[in-house]
């Protein structure tokens, strides 16, 4: 039987960060087993324990699953020789932690981490075509022809040209947000380039039910909330 610290339990089942949890339970919120708790390195067993914040039970969740806002700069990967990971901003890193699929060093948004395995399969397989929606702003207009050419597919050099991709205006007609079913190599900025447009900024807002909380500022994340999770299919009440 698996024995777990408070504080990654809390943080775990509840939604909070690790600090949040210290917080939480030097507070004198939290109760194990019908007792107030105020150690955050209190050792519980996986299996036999209750455990009570404000009153309501708080369950232990094995897999960690966070929303970051990714910052132009990064690399989104576990590990690099030479370049700073998004990892890198994370105060502690959950075992077996990966970015879900990548975005490119320059790009911006929505990133989800998490070591559950079969999720991040469930949301990158090819065949499941989960929608990512991007926000662009190109170094010139667009407009109905451009619409129509993402509408169709694109033949971006790749042995198949893509599927259909939603082109929709922003506010100005430089400005746009383009819907992907699939996550090829570059691929927002190269179907702008097959439409003779060049991506000067680029951030994700969203990636099936997940849309970045635009309360987080890049470099910012957070855990995902029970709704979140709820969306993905993982219920943790
Ligand atoms: N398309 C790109 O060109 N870059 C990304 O980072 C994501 C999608």
């Amino acid at each position: 039987m698996g024995q777990i610290r408070l504080d990654k339990w809390l943080s775990s089942g509840a939604g909070l960060t690790r600090s949040q949890a210290r917080k939480v339970i030097k507070a004198g919120r939290v109760t194990v087993d019908g007792q107030t708790c105020r150690k955050a390195d209190w050792k519980l067993d996986q299996d036999g324990s209750t455990v009570l914040l404000d009153g309501r039970p708080v369950g232990y969740q094995a897999f960690s699953y966070l929303m970051m806002n990714k910052p132009a700069g990064l690399v989104s990967a576990t590990r690099d020789q030479r370049e700073k990971t998004v990892l890198s901003l994370l105060d502690q890193i959950p075992k077996g932690l990966f970015p879900v699929g990548r975005l490119d060093k320059d790009t911006e948004g929505l990133l989800l981490l998490t070591n559950d395995g079969p999720l991040a399969h469930d949301l990158l397989a090819p065949g499941r075509h989960v929608d990512k929606t991007y926000y662009a702003l190109l170094d010139g207009p667009v407009g109905r022809e451009e619409i129509e050419a993402f509408a169709r597919g694109l033949d971006i050099g790749d042995d198949k040209s893509t599927l259909p991709a939603r082109l929709e205006l922003g506010d100005r007609p430089d400005q746009v947000y383009i819907t992907l079913q699939e996550g090829r190599f570059h691929q927002v900025k190269r179907m702008a380039r097959a439409v003779g447009r060049t991506v000067l900024f680029l951030k994700r807002i969203s990636m099936g039910p997940l849309v970045l909380d635009e309360k987080l500022k890049p470099g910012d994340w957070r855990p995902l909330t029970k709704e979140e999770l709820a969306a993905l299919g993982k219920d943790i009440s």
